[in-house]
């Protein structure tokens, strides 16, 4: 009864100029270790769930890449959106296609993007999750010990219980500086990991509560998933659907939220300096991937080049420099955050890449 969804339809804009809307992050060997982000969480996934139930969502855009990058994948299990909008009907979609495979289908809903150190850990703790959710009419996420006040992320505050699973207080999406600076002190709070689990018919009762509408929507009411009128049924209604996340959608609102706090050495690898605090550094501290890189009088920088051009950094200390086939990009380290609106600009003036 276990099945998952890999959600790959965002285009990781903070990650420019490796990541593109013509190839999002996911689709990258981000961290040089001769692997996709979206092939090492596939794997990671597979060793819990069969992958003939390993489903993959992603705009319509994708569906090359991911059936290039996955070779165990085939057509019928890609999603495919034919507009971007956010997480919530991307998952409802997937739940309402394996609710009709599976009425007693429990889901793993996973980003595609995140990094996973301790890849046991990980499966021990999908498999205590599932395990409940199986039981129980639920929504599980998984908690992340916080050491910053990342406005990124969404805060979950729990009530403190014996249990190894715990009841969920309340759920603040993305909250601003002061909030989150305030959640942070209080020590009562984890991020959010953004790794979801519940049974198909919870999270869409959860949905018919929540997001009715979105219900109206996707619910033909007729079984047409897994028939050869879903993909036209999609196309023909999917758009229609709001764009919202599931984090403010659901898991702000709904009363049976628990969360089960994990520590498997987890990144989001959201920005450039994550990926820089997640990779071995020199002796002064730069962070190097696929370069022959000199670095001198030079400390704390993260440098990522192509085709092993070779390159000297002279007195230059926490810049990030990342260089893609036409483009160059220099930035200070503290002004990561701005690379999102960078990639924006770039795109007005050169158009898409
Ligand atoms: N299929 C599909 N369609 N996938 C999408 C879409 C979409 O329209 N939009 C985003 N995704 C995918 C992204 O590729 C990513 O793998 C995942 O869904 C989460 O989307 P993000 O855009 O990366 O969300 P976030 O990082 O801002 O916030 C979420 O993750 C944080 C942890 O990394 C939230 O769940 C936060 O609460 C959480 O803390
Ligand atoms: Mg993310």
């Amino acid at each position: 009864n276990y099945y998952a969804v890999i959600m790959a339809g965002g285009i990781g804009t903070r990650f420019w100029p490796i990541s593109t809307s013509k190839h999002p992050k996911q689709f990258h060997d981000v961290l040089g270790v001769g692997q996709t982000l979206i092939q090492r969480t596939f794997e990671r996934i597979n060793d819990l769930v069969p992958s003939k139930n390993i489903l993959i969502a992603t705009n319509e855009n994708y569906e090359d890449l991911v059936l290039k990058q996955l070779s165990k994948v085939n057509k019928n299990q890609v999603l495919l959106e034919p507009a971007m909008k956010n997480t919530a009907p991307c998952i409802l979609y997937a739940a309402l296609k394996i609710y009709d495979q599976n009425p007693d289908a429990v889901m793993l809903v996973a980003p595609s993007d995140h990094w996973i150190d301790d890849e046991n850990e990980f499966t021990k703790n999908i498999k205590t999750s599932f395990d409940a959710c199986a039981e129980k009419d639920i929504l599980m996420t998984l908690g992340i010990q916080p050491d910053t006040p990342n406005t990124g992320y969404g805060y979950i505050q729990f009530k403190k219980e014996t249990s190894e699973i715990k009841k969920v207080r309340n759920f603040t999406e993305k909250p601003d500086l002061q909030t989150a600076q305030k959640f942070l002190e209080s020590g009562d709070y984890l991020w959010n990991a953004g790794i979801f689990v519940w049974s198909a018919k919870s999270i869409i009762t959860a949905f018919k509560n929540y997001l009715p509408k979105m219900v109206d929507i996707l619910d033909d009411g007729n079984n047409v998933y897994n028939t050869n009128f879903e993909d036209d049924f999609i196309k023909n209604n999917y758009t229609k659907c709001k764009s919202i996340s599931i984090d403010f959608g659901i898991m702000e609102k709904a009363k049976n939220v628990h969360v089960l706090p994990v520590d498997f050495g987890w990144s989001d690898l959201g920005t450039w300096g994550s990926l820089y605090n997640k990779l071995e550094k020199d002796e002064t501290n730069n962070a190097v991937v696929g370069a022959n890189t000199i670095f001198r009088d030079a400390n704390g920088n993260m440098v990522r080049t192509q085709s092993g051009k070779k390159v000297v950094i002279q007195g230059l200390s926490d810049f990030i420099i990342i260089e893609k086939d036409d483009v160059l990009l220099i930035c200070p380290k503290k002004d990561e955050q701005d690379i999102k609106q960078i990639s924006a600009a770039v795109k007005t003036m050169f158009g898409d890449e």
